[in-house]
C-alpha cells in the first residue's frame, strides 16, 4: 500500500520529479508520530478504502504542503518536453529558468547578482552548487568559465543539467544526493573555490534542524567560500518571510567568527561567509 500512497501524493504535475525514496521518509515520519493514521492503514482492506478516511486525506494534505516547501515548485507540466525544445533552439533559456519558481525569481537579477558575489571571493575555478534546483541552467549568467559541481535531491532534474553541461561542453560533476546524509557522501566530492547554497538553508532545517551548522564547517573542509541566500517572500511571492526566520543564521556566523558580506538582491538576501 506504501507504492499506492506515494503515487498518489505525487500525483501532481510540480511533485512528479520528486525521487518516491525521499517522499517515502516523509510518509515514514509521519507514520511514527500518528498512531491513528497507523491503525487506518492496518485495518483497510483496500487503498481505496483507505482514501476515503479523514486521517489519510489529512497525510495527502500536509506531505504534499511539506513537499512544495522543501522543493520549490516547477511551474510547467512537462519540464523534460521543454528541455527538448530548448535542445531544437525552439525555446530559450529564460524559457527553462523561468520554469522552476526559484530561478523564475531570480531570473532577472542573475546580471546584478553573479558579479556581486564574484567582487568578493574572486572569480571562481569550480563552483559547487548544493540542491541545486534548475540554478545551474544560469551558466551562462556567470561571466566566467568555472567547473560545475550540481548536487540536488531529485535525479530527474540531475540527468537534465547533466545533459546541459555536456551540451555546452563544460566539464561537471552532477549527483542526484540527499544533503541530511550528507556524511555518507560529501568525502568524494571534489573541491571547489565557491559553495552556493542559494534558498536551501530553510528546507534543509525543516527536514532537520540545526543541520545547517554541521553542514557548513564540513564544507569549509572542501570550499574558501560559502554563498548562502534567503528568500524574503514566501514560495507565490505573497507573504514576507520575517527577518527573525533568518536570524538563527546571521547569530550563528557571528559565534563562528566567520567573516561574512551580506547584500540583497530583489527579494533575496545573500551572504558570501569565509572561515
Ligand atoms: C527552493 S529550491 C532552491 C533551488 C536552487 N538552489 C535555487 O535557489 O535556484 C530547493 C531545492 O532544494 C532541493 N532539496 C530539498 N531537500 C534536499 C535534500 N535533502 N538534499 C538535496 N537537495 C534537496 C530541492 O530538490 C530543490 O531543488
Amino acid at each position: 500500500m506504501l507504492d499506492q500512497i506515494i503515487a498518489h501524493i505525487k500525483a501532481k504535475r510540480e511533485l512528479q520529479h520528486l525521487d518516491d525514496s525521499f517522499v517515502e521518509e516523509l510518509v515514514q515520519k509521519q507514520l511514527q508520530s500518528n498512531k491513528k493514521l497507523r491503525e487506518k492503514i492496518n485495518v483497510s482492506e483496500s487503498f481505496e478504502k483507505l482514501k476515503k478516511s479523514k486521517v489519510y486525506d489529512q497525510l495527502v494534505k500536509d506531505i504534499r504542503a511539506k513537499l512544495r516547501e522543501i522543493y520549490g515548485v516547477f511551474i510547467l507540466d512537462d519540464f523534460e518536453k521543454l528541455f527538448e525544445e530548448y535542445k531544437q533552439r525552439k525555446v530559450k533559456i529564460r524559457h527553462l529558468l523561468e520554469a522552476h519558481q526559484s530561478t523564475k525569481e531570480r531570473f532577472m537579477y542573475y546580471p546584478r547578482a553573479y558579479p556581486r558575489i564574484f567582487n568578493i571571493t574572486g572569480n571562481p575555478k569550480i563552483i559547487m552548487d548544493l540542491a541545486c534546483g534548475m540554478n545551474p541552467l544560469s551558466y551562462s549568467f556567470l561571466g566566467c568559465h568555472p567547473e560545475y559541481i550540481a548536487v540536488d535531491i531529485a535525479q530527474k532534474d540531475i540527468d537534465i543539467i547533466a545533459e546541459f553541461f555536456k551540451l555546452y561542453k563544460v566539464k561537471a560533476t552532477t549527483i542526484a544526493a540527499d544533503l541530511t546524509h550528507f556524511n555518507e557522501w560529501i568525502d568524494l566530492l571534489p573541491k571547489a573555490d565557491v559553495c552556493f547554497l542559494f534558498k536551501t538553508l530553510d528546507t534543509l532545517e525543516a527536514q532537520q534542524r540545526h543541520i545547517s551548522k554541521k553542514l557548513i564547517p564540513r564544507l569549509f573542509e572542501k570550499v574558501k567560500w560559502v554563498v548562502v541566500s534567503f528568500s524574503k517572500k514566501s514560495i507565490g511571492g505573497k507573504k514576507n518571510l520575517r527577518a527573525s526566520a533568518r536570524s538563527w543564521f546571521e547569530k550563528w556566523i557571528e559565534k563562528e567568527r566567520y567573516n561574512s558580506e551580506s547584500f540583497e538582491v530583489f527579494n533575496e538576501l545573500f551572504y558570501v561567509i569565509r572561515t
